[in-house]
């Protein structure tokens, strides 16, 4: 296995893996020249962050699925505070808007944002469907640790010294800046249960117009069965040595509250007095806090 693989990069007191951060990479995103074209796409992990790749590209590609059939999604919407970053923006087509993808907490983007009108999607999903889906991907990625056990990977997930940290703190960071940046927020839940309205949701804030036989193609295309058989997306192309998709798939199951055949009644229940302690002064009401 590659030596560089179990390394860790710490940012701003977040771990984040270092096979693909370095103080450079980092140093290069948190400096970058935004343009008021560019569109950038942020996420935890684990929150549909591919889906969204993918269902903004083919909102861009007006009908043209050359790039959404050949290239892969980290080439289409590259990671800013990855190694490979800089290589990978000067191959986007230059007469289309930037697609831009990062999982940076907003106290190291925000800055550089600022200075620009650039527009911010920012995906969120519910945070123990997260945790699942992040659980399961540690086993898969050979640059994250194994997990010891699904209760020590909660407590981790909850106190936030788990990788890419904390999962309230990203989401409070970000959404406390939805009156300085130019951003929409949709949920994982929303593209789930209403993908049409929330592909016009999006189109609409990126004025980018979709005809009616374009809507379908971008339904069509983001759906879970075509990107689990699209190697552009499913992460097919990524080594072994990187994604053992041997134990278990990237696009794994693609669904709203699997959260519910992993948790115990005491796990939700600590779960919730965390999230509710985290996110009381947050104003923050998200559809899985309802019922
Ligand atoms: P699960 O592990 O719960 O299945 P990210 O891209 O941010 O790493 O998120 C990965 C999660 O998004 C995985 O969740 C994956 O299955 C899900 N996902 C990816 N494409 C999807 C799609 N078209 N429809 C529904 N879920 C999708």
């Amino acid at each position: 296995m590659d030596e560089r693989m179990d390394t860790v990069e710490v940012f701003n007191g977040v771990r984040l893996p270092g096979f693909m951060h370095t103080p450079e990479s980092l140093r290069t995103a948190c400096s970058f020249q935004f343009q008021d074209t560019d569109v950038l796409l942020v996420t935890f992990p684990k929150s549909g962050t591919t889906w969204v790749q993918q269902v903004l590209s083919l909102i861009f590609c007006e009908g043209h699925l050359w790039p959404i059939l050949h290239l892969p999604n980290w080439s289409r919407a590259p990671w800013m505070e990855q190694v490979s970053f800089s290589h990978l923006l000067s191959q986007l087509e230059p007469t289309r808007p930037r697609l831009l993808t990062t999982h940076l907490h907003a106290t190291a983007l925000a800055p550089a944002l600022m200075r620009s009108k650039a527009r911010v999607v920012y995906v969120a999903r519910n945070p123990k469907d997260v945790l699942v889906s992040f659980y399961h991907f540690h086993r898969v990625a050979n640059f994250l640790p194994d997990p010891s056990s699904f209760e020590e990977f909660l407590d981790e997930f909850l106190k936030g010294t788990g990788f890419f940290g904390s999962w309230f703190d990203h989401v409070k960071g970000w959404l406390g800046l939805q009156r300085d940046l130019n951003m929409l927020l949709i949920t994982y839940e929303e593209l789930y249960q209403e993908p049409r309205s929330t592909i016009r949701k999006l189109s609409a804030f990126l004025q980018q117009p979709l005809g009616p036989a374009e809507e379908e193609l971008v339904l069509e295309h983001c759906s879970f069965s075509f990107m689990s058989q699209s190697s552009v997306v499913n992460y097919s192309l990524v080594s072994k040595q990187i994604m053992d998709q041997s134990r278990g798939k990237f696009l794994r199951k693609g669904v709203v509250g699997d959260w519910r055949e992993h948790f115990t009644p005491e796990q939700n229940e600590k779960f919730n007095a965390v999230y509710q302690t985290k996110m009381k002064d947050s104003g923050l009401h998200f559809p899985w806090t309802r019922g």
